[in-house]
């Protein structure tokens, strides 16, 4: 299969794939990368934004995979915004919803003929659209059929990137060695249980 991984980082999603398909993987920090590419040397790495690449590309695939980004999504975006009121501020930014994940799924759904998949976190509002599925701590759009996973206790009680790196088996080594612009804990974190990743991958498999 030829399939464009979306918004990749350093490719969690992807580490239980194998290296029968055809990966191109788009990813715009430089740095994520090229974390991506010491994994998974044979892809074709695009460092570029996902959404033109879609635009242009997207006749070349059977699959779309896109995790774009979860932050002005999650029920943590609304406590940030309540800090702001109580003047309990931190660090953190507010971020409107960012509802290019809606545009994302409306041209998939209604322009692409491919299967696609687009994964992100449960929202703290109602979805403007439903979702296919809940894997893990993930909310699934996507044309393929597929059961609902239950989210694993493990994920929850995680302290440390080197904890979530070993549980799961992403390359500690690496992610040790390598020098990240932004928080390391943040780009762990973020990288998709590879069991998770795999089972939505034998899903479009299996559907095939
Ligand atoms: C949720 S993470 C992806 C996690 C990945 N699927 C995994 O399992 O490891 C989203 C990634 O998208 C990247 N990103 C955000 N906006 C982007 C854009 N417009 N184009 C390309 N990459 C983008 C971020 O740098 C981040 O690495």
């Amino acid at each position: 299969m030829k399939i464009l991984n979306l918004f990749a980082g350093a490719g969690g999603n992807r580490i239980l794939w194998g290296d029968e398909h055809e990966v191109t993987a788009v990813e715009y920090r430089d740095d994520i990368a090229a974390c991506y590419k010491q994994q998974f040397p044979n892809d074709e790495v695009i460092v570029g934004d996902a959404y033109e690449y879609l635009e242009t590309h997207f006749t070349e695939f059977d699959l779309v995979w896109a995790s774009p980004p979860c932050q002005s999504h999650t029920r943590m975006a609304r406590t940030i915004a309540s800090r702001a009121y109580n003047k309990t501020y931190k660090n953190d930014k507010v971020r409107i919803p960012d509802m290019r994940l809606y545009g994302l799924i409306f041209f998939l759904q209604h322009m692409f003929r491919g299967k696609w998949i687009v994964e992100n976190v449960i929202p703290f509002y109602k979805p403007l659209i439903p979702q296919t599925a809940f894997v893990g701590r993930h909310s699934i759009w996507s044309n393929v059929e597929m059961e609902s996973v239950p989210k694993k206790k493990r994920a929850e009680i995680l302290n440390s990137w080197k904890k979530e790196c070993v549980v799961k088996g992403l390359d500690l080594e690496l992610f040790q060695n390598t020098k990240f612009k932004s928080r390391k804990d943040v780009i762990v974190h973020n990288c998709m249980d590879p069991e998770m990743g795999k089972y939505l991958l034998d899903c479009v498999i299996d559907g095939l």
